[in-house]
């Protein structure tokens, strides 16, 4: 028997990524959490089930809870209600439900839509299953317990009386009691409500037992600025918004592991061998479709000769009739015989039977033919030549089937490598798709930078747009200007959806540090269902950098859910470049099969003494080139404001100064990531 003295609540979650992979549910958690925190002695909630976006999964799961004698008094769905094609879960449970709960609906939209305009696109559905309430909440963990906490505090009461309490019993005491009990108004001494002394007029109902003292009304643990943080509430204005970042703060370390960890992997896609290759990464091995080379071609000019060493031959030396000639061109060459030589260029394909090429240098003309066009005999001179002298034997360059190159490698605008595949015949080749990155500027104030005319008060030219997009192009990677989109909630969120379906990583600057039109996280989150891996980390620039994926449903022909990686830099230019270098390049590697990944780490000697910041680490631009002794030495390009593009002029790395009290003296060695090439002496 189920322990009456509690409310049986169950969980199931709609999802088609959680219910191939549970580990990627956050919303088990997120709704346990909820009932811990404001009602944890009401209810068990033991039973959780995962299923896919699916009508008759959901039917199944929800009937399985509500049409037993061990029936669920409570059954909260999370996910599928949305507008797209797969969002079933409103079809599913409607038709399940016999008495339909519209005011709990219209509490659910009422408080979502205190947070987001976007509540107007969820279907949420309530009602009453024989003695089973079923609530549907929307799929993102946050809204779904932003829902949950807007009905509550009526949940019991409503569960009591599906459960088939008399209504009028439970309703002794009033409204007023109602809603004390629920937690709503809580009475003006606190100190008087022991447990068990007011609810004796309310203890009817046999859903709950009389032994733990009665029920004390759900009872909120925490003010709701103490729950875990989450970006800024947009239409909640500037006086709501966080005086400081709600997000911690991270080490650069921390930040790059989760980079790590939220990357997707790499798409392997099959290409054809021509010049789109350079910069690619192989996913598999290659192996030589033919051999280099794929016939046995002479080295010299000369005559093709049955050599001494062979048993019939007693010598190479002597007088021998000019049968045939072998130009380096393709067709059948006619046998050779013993005791005949054929006249062969550079690289043409021996007479089949000869077995080796004589130079011309050992050679005298004896006679020509009648008409004087032709060789007829020739002598050679020397008896030495051995087999296989002079001849290029099939396969000694590189054999048919010998692995050419390697999963992994790279093929460089060197060419080599191009070349090598090219020689042995390979078409076609596995590679790492390159992922496309969008860069894309936000903010009112930005104009672009070539726009004519002086500047209006306020507005400021964008530079970051054409210095990322030089930075990716020239890491390799394709990159595509977005332009800029304006800080207004509807055109930010449009600017980032349509980018979203295009690229797959997104470079935004600016809106990401705490000014109240800092839009970039909220709308991340809050209306593209992103999550927000970081939002700060301990480093000097970039402070406010932010790191997101974002869900994207899967097109026509996909399988499954696809994740698109943003990076939100911040709005100063050189902030942007060094998190570009050392956030962005990591992940693209990533995507791109690339290893190592990131920037080249190499020791430099300071060349003057540069002062540290004590609680972030920073990343100092400088030039490195070579001293006196062969070693590296980093000369600073000078103030490092981080709104001071002008730093990076000439910068081919950047120095990684530790977060401490003092300075690194001159003469130190310390860390640098080699952004460029290693020029001269410095
Ligand atoms: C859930 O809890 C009930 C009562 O508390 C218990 O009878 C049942 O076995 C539990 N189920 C699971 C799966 O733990
Ligand atoms: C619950 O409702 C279904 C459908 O109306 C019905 O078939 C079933 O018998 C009911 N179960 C109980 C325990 O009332
Ligand atoms: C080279 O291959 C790419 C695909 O990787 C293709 O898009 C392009 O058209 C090819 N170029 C030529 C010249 O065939």
């Amino acid at each position: 028997m189920a322990d009456h003295s509690k409310l049986r609540a169950a969980i199931l979650i709609i999802s088609e990524t959680a219910s191939k992979d549970p580990a990627t549910d956050k919303g088990i958690p997120a709704l346990q959490e909820v009932f811990a925190e404001k009602a944890g002695d009401r209810w068990t909630f033991n039973e959780t089930r995962i299923v896919p976006d699916s009508v008759l999964d959901i039917q199944r799961a929800i009937t399985g809870w509500s049409d037993g004698e061990e029936f669920f008094n409570l059954v909260l769905t999370s996910g599928g209600t949305g507008f797209t094609v797969k969002d079933v879960t409103p079809e599913a449970v409607s038709p399940l439900i016999h008495k339909h709960a519209p005011g709990l609906v219209h509490g659910m939209l009422a408080a979502s839509l205190k947070v987001t305009p976007f509540a107007m696109m969820a279907r949420p559905v309530a009602g009453v299953r024989n003695k089973t309430l079923i609530l549907t909440l929307p799929g993102s963990p946050k809204g779904a317990k932003e829902n949950l906490e807007a009905v509550l505090p009526q949940l019991v009461h409503a569960c009591q009386q599906a459960a088939g309490a008399d209504s009028r019993s439970l309703h002794v005491g009033g409204t007023k009691k109602l809603e004390q009990d629920a937690g709503l108004q809580p009475p003006k001494q606190e100190a008087t409500l022991v447990q068990g002394h007011h609810h004796h007029s309310h203890d009817h109902g046999h859903s709950h037992s009389h032994g733990q003292g009665g029920h004390s009304g759900p009872k909120a643990h925490t003010k709701p600025e103490d729950r875990p943080p989450i970006s800024n509430d947009p239409s909640a204005g500037p006086t709501r918004r966080y005086r400081e970042s709600p997000y911690p703060m991270l080490s650069v370390d921390d930040a790059l592991q989760l980079i790590d960890q939220h990357t997707p992997e790499p798409t392997v896609i099959s290409v054809p061998v021509n010049e789109s290759l350079v910069g690619s990464v192989l996913a598999s091995d290659v192996a030589a479709r033919e051999s280099v080379p794929a016939f046995r071609a002479s080295t010299v000019d000369g005559y093709a000769i049955i050599a001494s060493n062979h048993i019939m031959v007693p010598s190479t030396k002597g007088i021998f009739p000019v049968t045939g000639v072998s130009h380096a061109q393709a067709g059948e060459v006619p046998a050779l015989q013993i005791g005949e030589v054929a006249r062969i260029t550079t690289g043409a394909p021996l007479p089949p039977k000869a077995t080796s090429v004589v130079m011309v240098e050992d050679t005298v003309l004896r006679s020509m033919t009648d008409d004087g066009m032709e060789e007829d005999e020739i002598e050679v001179l020397t008896g030495d030549i051995k087999d296989g002298e002079n001849v290029r034997e099939v396969g000694s360059d590189v054999m048919a089937g010998d692995v050419v190159m390697k999963k992994g490698e790279g093929i460089t605008a060197v060419g080599g490598e191009l070349g090598l595949l090219a020689s042995v015949g390979t078409r076609e080749v596995s590679i790492y798709r390159k992922p496309v990155v969008g860069v894309l500027s936000t903010g009112d104030e930005i104009v672009p930078h070539d726009r004519q005319g002086d500047l209006r008060l306020g507005e400021v030219r964008d530079t970051n747009r054409p210095t990322l997009l030089t930075a990716i192009r020239g890491s390799g990677f394709e990159a595509v200007d977005l332009g800029i989109a304006s800080d207004k909630p509807g055109a930010l969120e449009e600017a980032l959806r349509a980018a979203l379906r295009t690229v797959d990583v997104l470079v935004t600057t600016g809106g990401v540090s705490m000014g109240e039109l800092d839009l970039l996280k909220p709308t991340l989150e809050r209306a593209l269902g992103g999550t927000i891996h970081f939002g700060r980390v301990a480093m000097k620039p970039g402070k406010p950098t932010t790191f997101a994926t974002v869900p994207i449903k899967p097109t026509a022909g996909g399988t499954h859910d696809a994740q698109k990686v943003v990076f939100a830099l911040p709005g100063n230019p050189a902030s942007a470049v060094v998190t570009f270098h050392l956030f962005v390049l990591p992940a693209l590697h990533k995507l791109g099969g690339v290893s190592p990944r990131g920037l080249p780490r190499v020791k430099v000697v300071l060349a003057e003494a540069v002062r540290c910041d004590a609680r972030r680490a920073e990343f100092h631009r400088v030039v490195v080139g070579v001293d006196g002794e062969g070693g590296l030495r980093a000369v600073s390009t000078g103030v490092q404001r981080s709104s001071r593009i002008g730093s990076f002029k000439g910068a081919n790395a950047l120095v990684c100064l530790p977060a401490r009290e003092g300075r690194v003296e001159k003469g130190e060695r310390v860390d640098a990531l080699l952004m460029g090439m290693v020029g001269g002496e410095v």
